[in-house]
């Protein structure tokens, strides 16, 4: 049966880098997507970035610029990004647009006509040197409990404790380095606790996982409190209508930003918005989201649209976290990896297999292992699947002009036939988002595969003239195993597809073409062209670097990708004995040489004199010196910091300086210094 389905992935932040992490997602729900296509259902995908709030307001002040630029610009580079990775998306919009604000605008006025919004005072912190009320993350402070200095407000990283901002003792603004003080403001708020009856029958009627629904019970046993949709200004986002200098949380609108950018893509397609969107809509609406954003998905989306008169979703599809070499990422480790930063090494399609390898329906966390995502790749695509059509088709080409034999042998037809069964249990499990059992079955027909092209030996064939027959037969038989594997692997490696579809001249394929009726058999293909190259240590080794060079100084709510912290100035860090201090050896040192390292962005090779050596340094501050300025000046240098091994050398040491986002200014010390004296 033909469906229609309204497909997304959680809008990413604007301000914040796509990174591996995001990938995940994004490559889960475009394989489900590119399997859906397959099997001749209308889908749109949709995505978006998600713009408002407080971290994009200051990011953007911090840059100089206006939110509304900074947006944009995030944009270009998510929607590269995005197309980079093959994601097939319809659209790629934004929250910030006419579309989002009606739609948000309409839901609010709904809910407030049918008596859930109220509107109360509330006590928050407020920086008084900036004028705003600080969100929980812009605050730090001594952890009540455990006394930890330097937290944040929400929650303590040394004790776990969660607290208001409030209770956190000696606050302080990071925005501003202020201490905040208390003020009270109206806030509009969602009756949530309303629509508890309507929330525990719908997140147990299949829309969610049972592992998530069980979650959730936890939450309805602690009640559900009224939901603050409201913000005061100054606030990147959308005026709440009737109520000047308030706008809607950024959580209110982000999901409304699905529905807005179907409203773009149906008013450029010419679909009805309601069939998608009405009650009692037929269409099927997906969401592809990460388990940190369940509790937003889950409650607040799905009640906000049923007490707003609006379709819920028919399934939210929630998976883990990513690690990388199984910890957390890294930007001190390099395993902070930009989607940028890896296309500029590596193939796309390597980590859409590798992800699909790794992926189930679960919520489990995946661990992308750089060894073995080196291995598996090598291993499956280039040992397994490729090597059929690299072993065979090349005698087709040469001996037959292109030309597939009629039929296969019988024990290759048995083989045939295998794999024409297997398409269905294959399309269950894509259809389940077990993509890891998906090509678990995959590899084992390859394999399957690869026996018989060994059993067979083409290539001893070859030799006898009187064999053509044979040899046009077997490597016929392997080209169709080729074409089946191919179509199964269709939805991880859609380029790849293409490829394939165009060195064996034949029409996009379908899941409907796993039959005997779309065969090779007396078919003419074109000449075969190389289909993949094998991942390079070296690769994977330079990506690593190249991520440890775009390191930035982590920003405050770097949970969620936050500001790129320009005029914020950190709170002073907890303190240390003098014993800690005199461990570190600082020594004045003069630049005698300074050059540019082609390969790195941000680099400058650095000799520095210190007194009785000379030490080689690779200091990030390209940006804004060049090396002409430098050589001859005095600076500051960490001479006993561990060395540290670059792609491009040893770097022995560090150049001081301080840098807030906004410029690098290297350090010097007073006239009359001189190379190698101990700063104390
Ligand atoms: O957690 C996040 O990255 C959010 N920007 C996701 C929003 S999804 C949807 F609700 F808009
Ligand atoms: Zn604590």
């Amino acid at each position: 049966m033909a469906r229609t389905l309204l497909v997304t992935s959680a809008l990413p932040y604007a301000n914040g880098s796509i990174h591996l992490g995001h990938m995940v997602e994004h490559i889960q729900t475009d394989i489900w997507v590119r399997y859906q296509r397959m099997q001749g259902h209308t889908v749109y995908l949709i995505c978006a970035d998600d713009t408002h709030g407080t971290p994009v307001m200051l990011a953007a002040e911090a840059q100089g610029i206006t939110p509304e630029a900074m947006i944009e610009r995030a944009r270009a580079e998510h929607m590269q990004d995005f197309i980079g990775f093959h994601i097939a998306h319809d659209l790629y919009y934004s929250t910030h647009t006419p579309e989002t604000r009606h739609w948000a605008c309409e839901i609010y006025n709904r809910l407030k006509a049918a008596g859930y919004i109220t509107i109360r005072p509330i006590e928050q912190l407020y920086d008084p040197v900036k004028s705003m009320f600080l969100p929980d993350r812009f605050i730090k402070g001594e952890c009540p409990r455990c006394h930890a200095k330097d937290q944040y407000g929400d929650n303590c990283e040394a004790c776990g404790a969660s607290y208001e901002p409030t209770d956190l003792i000696n606050p302080i603004s990071v925005v501003s380095g202020a201490v905040p003080v208390r003020k009270t403001s109206e806030h509009h708020f969602f009756s949530l606790g309303k629509c508890e009856t309507f929330l525990k029958k719908w997140t147990r009627s299949g829309t969610i996982p049972t592992e998530a629904a069980n979650k959730l019970d936890e939450w309805f046993k602690t009640g559900l409190s009224d939901w603050d949709i409201s913000r005061d200004k100054p606030y990147f986002g959308f005026e709440i209508p009737g109520a000047p200098d308030k706008f809607f949380y950024v959580w209110l609108d982000a999901p409304i930003g699905y529905m807005g950018t179907f409203q773009k893509l149906a008013d450029e397609r010419g679909l009805s918005f309601d069939d998608f969107w009405k009650k009692d809509s037929s269409a099927e609406l997906y969401h592809f989201i990460g388990k940190d954003i369940l509790y937003f998905h889950s409650l607040f989306w799905p009640a906000t649209l049923e007490c707003a008169g609006f379709r819920t979703p028919t399934q939210l599809f929630v998976h883990g976290f990513l690690t990388v070499n199984g910890q957390k990422m890294s930007k001190s480790r390099g395993s902070f990896i930009t989607a940028g930063n890896y296309l500029k090494y590596l193939d796309p399609e390597y980590l859409r297999y590798y992800y699909a390898a790794k992926l189930n329906a679960g919520m489990d966390d995946i661990d992308l292992n750089l060894d073995d995502f080196t291995a598996r790749v090598n291993s499956d695509l280039v040992g397994k699947y490729v090597n059929i059509a690299s072993r065979t088709a090349g005698f087709i080409s040469k001996r037959f002009d292109g030309q597939l034999a009629k039929a296969h042998s019988s024990e290759a037809q048995e083989l045939v036939e295998r794999f024409y069964t297997s398409a269905e249990a294959i399309g269950v499990l894509y259809e389940a988002r077990e993509f890891g059992r998906a090509l678990r079955e995959i590899m084992v027909l390859a394999d399957a595969a690869n026996q018989f092209v060994d059993g067979a030996k083409p290539w001893d064939i070859a030799k006898d003239a009187t064999q053509d027959a044979k040899l046009q037969s077997v490597c016929t038989s392997c080209l169709e195993l080729f074409r089946l594997l191919s179509l199964f692997l269709k939805p991880v490696l859609p380029v790849l597809a293409v490829k394939v579809e165009s060195f064996l001249d034949i029409a996009p394929l379908t899941w409907q073409d796993a039959t005997e009726g779309a065969s090779l058999l007396g078919h003419r293909i074109k000449p075969y062209q190389h289909l993949i190259t094998r991942v390079d240590p070296k690769q994977v080794e330079s990506l690593v670097q190249a991520s440890l060079e775009s390191l930035t100084p982590e920003a405050p709510g770097s949970a969620a990708p936050v500001v790129a912290a320009a005029s914020t100035i950190a709170p002073v860090s907890d303190t240390i004995g003098i014993d800690d201090f005199s461990r570190i050896d600082l020594r004045v040192a003069r630049i005698v040489a300074a050059e540019e390292v082609p390969e790195a962005d941000k680099l400058l090779k650095l000799t520095l004199d210190i007194g009785l050596e000379q030490r080689t340094v690779f200091a990030g501050i390209k940006s804004a010196y060049t090396p002409e300025e430098l050589v001859g000046r005095l600076t500051v240098m960490v001479a006993n910091l561990s060395p540290r091994k670059m792609r491009f050398g040893e770097s022995q040491g560090m150049v001081l300086a301080a840098g807030d986002g906004t410029g690098i200014y290297i350090l010097s010390p007073d006239s009359g210094a001189s190379p190698g004296q101990r700063i104390k």
